[in-house]
């Protein structure tokens, strides 16, 4: 089973890198940067779904690389795990620029990819991170109408029903929130501490 997922993601990956037809693969081209595909182990219970990659994600391919990857770094190893247990990916796979909001049309292109990362890796708890992803993810599993501000349903779990069985919802703040309010920073860590009740 474990090749044959490590062969769909490469499958995923390889469809990404050759994404001609997204808006933001020009732009990828022209900057010489590269598509954020995904990270961590391909058997996780626990799957984070960011936004779209920033500078430094660009620049590495990898997510969270960047300062709010620190934190998310940080609250990861709070909840006593490490990067590597856990699958870490974003909605949208490539960089918009200058970090400006992902838009309808770049949502709609990427969000299968993140729809088939789901089905294959198969996780017992996906924790939204922002709220584009809590948007897509919500209305994804038929929870359109628990969609409300993040300042109201952060740290909230909600059930849903996946291809391959029941799944936990549970939206969180955006990691780089902890950076610009701190006052959030010890609900964060709060809301971080239910994951593990669910894995
Ligand atoms: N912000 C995101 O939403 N995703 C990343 O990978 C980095 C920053």
């Amino acid at each position: 089973m474990e090749n044959s997922k490590s062969e769909l993601l490469k499958q995923i990956k390889e469809e990404v890198v050759n994404l001609k037809e997204s808006p933001l693969y020009k732009e990828r081209i022209q900057n010489k940067v590269f598509p954020v595909i995904g990270e961590g182990s391909h058997d996780a219970k626990i799957m984070f779904v960011g936004e779209a990659p920033g500078k430094n994600e660009a620049l590495t391919g990898k997510p969270f690389c960047g300062a709010s990857g620190r934190i998310l770094t940080q609250m990861i190893e709070f909840i006593g795990k490490k990067r590597e247990d856990v699958y870490i990916t974003n909605l949208v796979k490539d960089r918009p620029t200058d970090n400006r909001d992902p838009l309808p049309e770049e949502i709609k292109i990427y969000a299968p990819f993140l729809d088939r990362q789901i089905d294959i890796i198969q996780p017992k708890v996906i924790a939204t991170l922002g709220r584009y992803s809590m948007a897509y993810i919500l209305e994804k599993f038929g929870l359109l109408s628990e969609l409300k501000s993040i300042s109201k349903i952060h740290g909230k779990v909600f059930d849903a029903e996946c291809s391959y069985g029941k799944v936990k919802i549970i939206p969180l703040y955006h990691p780089a929130v902890a950076l610009y309010q701190n006052s959030l920073k010890s609900q964060m860590f709060e809301d971080f501490s239910l994951i593990k009740n669910y894995e």
